[in-house]
């Protein structure tokens, strides 16, 4: 066990290393060459990274790749993806690739309103609290005028704000529940600033006001902060085409395919222990792109995975229906994106993917990521009801056994050939590397 340590983001970097590196790993040596091994060599970019968080010691990367031919809404994207796993890339690319020959994959932005509340206790009449706030609202609208003044230049603001009683749920809680439009920014730290903005009004307020008594004034803020489930931030991502342009296999009729993959997404729908997996692949997807774009996929995913539970069962986000002898594909869901302030305006590579992507608004990027998804996942399914997923998995895993075992460019030519016509397993390619190591 390691000894705690006192003062440790007051040392410098070099002394952090160190003393990591010393009470935690038996080489000392051999990690701190590792943590330079990937610093920047370029110092103002190195400094910038570090500044991004506290305690940097080095940098952790991922692959950028990019998914080209992409045709959303008529327009065609190449879209960048910030990914460790083998698979996702080329399955995006593939479904790019096969929807473009369709007719491509259209989107629409149906509502982007953003969510956020101040928590609040108060123990007295109702009637009279609701009496207070519809006296003091157009208070909480001008006492935040210096934060909301820029937004309301590129037009968005507050929406609304609203009592909310939920002392069903817990004695004496009520939330002010805001709405805000926030336009190419997520908004994060407007709405927040906002409800601190707001709570302090609430607070100062009470204590003035002549509708309530002197118990009832002492309104107790417990918190104030955005809320990251937006089910009125919704994008609806979608592809269809006659069932008999679907054909591309030689193993399987269209109609087979179809009702194969209309059974898989039915049963995503009604199973959570399949609604799970079949989301994770969407969000292969969707957090590549919103890593790649520096928006906050953490809030994405919190945000996806309350609105695949929205009915009280988690179920798939995704859709699929024939009807007519068209096939449809769809998905709708919450996305808080952004494509100005935060990491947009900081890192280099976001900025890239920003460019590559043609400097979208924030409504625009929901559509693409929401694309990247769909995408995703009809890429999945696709395997899934008809090759299984090992196949395509296990030939992009190849590189990376071959990378643990250290293949010279020889061996790597020889194994790749070798298993373009045997089935790729862990233990098969270590087999042949040994046989031609021999
Ligand atoms: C793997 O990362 C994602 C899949 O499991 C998704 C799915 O099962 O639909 C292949």
């Amino acid at each position: 066990m390691t000894k705690a340590v006192s003062g440790f983001s007051k040392l410098s970097k070099e002394e952090k290393i160190n003393w990591i590196a010393n009470s935690h790993f038996l080489n000392p040596e051999e990690a701190t060459t590792i943590l330079r091994k990937y610093w920047n060599s370029d110092a103002d970019l190195q400094k910038l990274h570090d500044e991004f968080i506290e305690n940097t010691i080095s940098n952790f990367y991922l692959p950028l790749g990019v998914a080209p031919n992409f045709l959303i809404n008529g327009k065609n994207y190449t879209i960048p993806m910030a990914i460790e796993e083998s698979s996702v890339v080329a399955a995006a690319s593939k479904a790019a690739k096969f929807w473009s020959n369709r007719g491509g994959f259209k989107a629409t932005v149906i509502n982007s309103e953003k969510i956020g509340q101040v928590h609040f206790i108060y123990a007295g009449n109702k009637e009279k609290l609701q009496q207070f706030i519809n006296e003091i609202k157009p208070k909480f609208f001008s006492e935040t005028d210096s934060i909301t003044k820029n937004m309301q230049k590129r037009g968005g603001g507050i929406l609304d704000i609203e009592l909310r009683d939920k002392t069903a749920a817990l004695e004496n809680y009520y939330q002010l529940h805001a709405t805000f439009e926030t336009k190419d920014s997520m908004g994060a730290n407007f709405i927040n600033s906002c409800l601190e903005q707001f709570a302090k009004t609430l607070k100062e307020e009470a204590q003035k006001s002549t509708i309530l008594s002197e118990e009832e004034r002492d309104i107790q803020i417990v918190m104030s902060i955005l809320s990251n489930y937006v089910p009125n931030c919704i994008v609806r991502a979608e592809v269809s085409c006659l069932v008999s342009d679907l054909k591309e296999d030689k193993h399987i009729s269209q109609e087979e395919f179809v009702e194969k993959f209309i059974r898989a997404v039915q049963i995503a729908e009604v199973e959570p222990f399949r609604a799970v997996t079949h989301n994770k692949g969407i969000m292969n997807g969707i957090d590549a792109v919103v890593l790649a774009t520096g928006n906050d996929f953490r809030a994405v995913e919190a945000g996806i995975h309350a609105y695949a539970a929205r009915n009280g069962n988690y179920s798939s986000l995704s859709h699929a229906k024939v009807e007519n002898g068209v096939f449809t594909f769809w998905m709708e869901i919450p996305l808080a994106l952004g494509t100005v302030g935060g990491l947009t305006n900081l890192h280099p590579l976001v900025k890239m993917s920003m460019e590559m992507l043609g400097n979208p608004s924030a409504h625009e990027l929901m559509q693409i990521v929401a694309v990247a998804g769909l995408a995703q996942n009809f890429a999945a399914l696709r395997s899934l009801t008809t090759t299984g997923i090992q196949q395509g998995h296990m030939k992009m895993h190849l590189m990376n056994i071959l990378n643990q075992f250290n293949a010279s460019e020889t061996e790597r030519k020889l194994v790749v050939k070798h298993f373009e016509k045997h089935t790729v397993s862990h233990s098969a390619v270590v087999a042949y590397l040994e046989e031609i190591r021999k």
